[in-house]
């Protein structure tokens, strides 16, 4: 039971607001305690169904093992891509945007791309039972390790991989422009994300990321992050068009190698920059200001 409790403590850590809900937490129903009654408001679709029917005045009964997979088509896309990484490969699958866009629901994406969302909820079970996802609790970790694994595996990739990126292309457009006119947008998409991307990972750094983070309170930290938040959305605009523009990062027939090891390249850059700037906004981001209200 005391794993159950401390299991639904850390699940409470990195569910993300609920900003929109201006419901009192101190009006608890008589039939649950403030512990839950905090939970249900802070992501209610995401685990109403199991808290009502398994809780009890212990807090957290057995069943409610099984909440972190639980999923629906009402759910949003960032609580079920917190919820399981086989969601990740199907979401990429099927472009669903679950860093910029993690707040739409399942039902919207799925009804924007004309695919049914019971099949993709099928489709995430199918390869959650395959041997091809990793065990990758992010929502387990604490802001200095969350921070740490963000800047040595998203933000040094990003600095070692965007210029050559921009090279690379940039000799394509030159060389073959002319045959391949895509190329020169997708040549000025990069450098407009190169040079905003760059900045944007020493800005993260200078004050958010460092320890300064420490002495400053909710009012400070707040427009900071608002600040991230609104260029990982300009951020998120330029990878839809990377992905479309290079017709889903595939060369065409003829293309030289340069042609092809750039776009795999491109794909590598999109997928990361993707899950780096959904652990930020998902995951991060919200741990960081509810440690502030403590
Ligand atoms: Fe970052
Ligand atoms: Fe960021």
């Amino acid at each position: 039971m005391v794993s159950i409790s401390l299991f639904l403590k850390s699940l409470i850590t990195w569910i993300p607001e609920s900003r929109s809900d201006s419901t009192n937490i101190d009006t608890v129903p008589n039939s649950m305690c403030k512990t839950c009654w905090g939970v249900l408001l802070r992501r209610k679709i995401f685990i109403r169904s199991i808290l009502e029917r398994d809780h009890d005045k212990n807090h957290f009964s057995p069943k409610l093992t099984s909440v972190i997979s639980y999923m629906e088509i009402t759910s949003t896309l960032s609580s079920i891509a917190l919820s399981s990484q086989a969601a990740v490969f199907v979401f990429e699958k099927y472009d669903f945007d679950y860093c910029c866009k993690g707040q739409q629901t399942l039902e919207d994406a799925c009804r924007t791309a004309q695919v049914s969302a019971s099949d993709i909820l099928k489709e995430i079970r199918n390869t959650e039972e395959s041997e091809t996802t990793s065990v990758f609790r992010p929502w387990l970790w604490d802001s200095p390790m969350l921070i740490s694994y963000i800047v040595q595996n998203h933000h040094r990739f990003l600095r070692h991989s965007l210029p050559l990126l921009k090279t690379s292309i940039l000799r394509v457009a030159t060389k073959h422009g002319e045959r391949f006119p895509e190329t020169y947008t997708l040549a000025e998409i990069i450098e407009d994300l190169c040079d905003g991307l760059l900045a944007h990972l020493d800005e993260e750094e200078a004050v958010v990321f460092s320890p300064q983070v420490q002495s400053l309170s909710y009012e400070e930290l707040k427009p900071m992050i608002d600040n991230l938040d609104s260029e990982h959305q300009h951020v998120g605009t330029l990878l839809l068009k990377l992905r479309d523009v290079s017709h889903r990062f595939t060369p065409p027939p003829e293309a030289c190698t340069t042609h092809r090891t750039s776009y795999r390249l491109l794909r590598e850059v999109v997928q990361d920059t993707m899950h780096h700037v959904f652990l930020e906004n998902s995951v991060l981001f919200p741990k960081l200001l509810r440690e502030k209200l403590g």
